[in-house]
């Protein structure tokens, strides 16, 4: 039986952001020279750095925090069973890496009982350090971030990504892509949920969406958009801690979220008919 009322020692944000910067220092360092690409899937590739990053981040962790839980994205569960929870992506954006376009990011979230309670995305080509704690705000390079203030959705700019399976899972987010596209002033495609979140959650994009994302995406993106004022949900609105998989998301200031929310219900009615 798990004691709810012990945490172990928290790491701090500080912590966190030091390990994301290490692991980003690793990244860099790949984006520029020789490694092995193998393919997870059809289209879905994972290179030799994301495997070296992952093993730094989880090193620390299992260095610095013995024991807890941890569930990462190249290697799986370790330590299974506590209440204190690692969400680990080392390259959030492999794609873009590996095809040299630098937008990605090192995405590290610490749950406590089933809560994301602080979060970390470093984008290393930028030097941009995206934070949040929860119930205390979210910050790019240490600067308190918010999200935009758009109401409409025609004067909003969206980010969506599509999900790996799309060449044989019919549902790919074309049809959802194809009703926003003709009600928002623009829709971009940038390649990392984690980044995706962080724009949300700074008020570069007004709006994101996306289908079928693992918890290591998103952990630490969610908490930093929603301590950013963003309202995060699955995506038919329903309010959700997003932590299991699938996660399908839509995420915007609350008064645009609702506007998102009716467009996906659009959607999904006529998905049904
Ligand atoms: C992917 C990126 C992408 C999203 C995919 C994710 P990866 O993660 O976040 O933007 O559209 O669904 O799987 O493979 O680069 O870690
Ligand atoms: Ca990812
Ligand atoms: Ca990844």
């Amino acid at each position: 039986m798990v004691d709810h009322s012990i945490e172990p020692p928290r790491p701090t944000l500080g912590e966190i952001e030091g390990i994301a910067r290490k692991a980003g220092k690793i990244l860099v360092e790949g984006f520029t020279r020789k490694y092995f690409i193998d393919l997870k899937g059809e289209i879905d590739l994972v290179t030799e750095v994301d495997r070296e990053a992952e093993k730094f981040i989880v090193g620390e962790i299992k260095t610095k925090f013995p024991g807890q839980q941890i569930i990462a994205e190249e290697s799986g569960e370790h330590s299974l069973g506590g209440e204190a929870s690692w969400y680990i992506d080392p390259i959030d954006g492999t794609t873009n890496f590996a095809h040299g376009l630098p937008i990605f990011a090192v995405s590290i979230g610490y749950a406590w009982d089933g809560e994301v309670q602080l979060g970390v995305v470093y984008n290393p080509a930028q030097d941009e350090l995206f934070s949040a704690e929860k119930g205390k705000g979210a910050w790019l390079n240490g600067r308190p971030i918010k999200t935009a203030e758009s109401k409409e959705l025609s004067r909003s700019l969206l980010v969506t990504g599509f999900p790996y399976d799309r060449f044989t899972n019919p549902d790919n987010n074309l049809d959802y892509f194809n009703k926003f596209a003709l009600s928002v002033r623009g829709i971009r495609r940038l390649g990392s949920a984690a980044l995706d979140l962080c724009s949300v959650a700074c008020g570069r994009v007004d709006g994101y969406w996306e289908i079928r994302l693992e918890p290591w995406d998103i952990a630490a993106g969610v908490l930093i958009a929603r301590e950013a004022g963003a309202r995060v949900s699955k995506l038919f609105g329903e309010e959700e801690r997003l932590l299991s998989a699938p996660c399908s998301v839509a995420a915007a200031n609350p008064a645009l979220h609702t506007k998102m929310i009716e467009v996906i219900q659009v959607v999904r009615q006529e998905k049904q008919v």
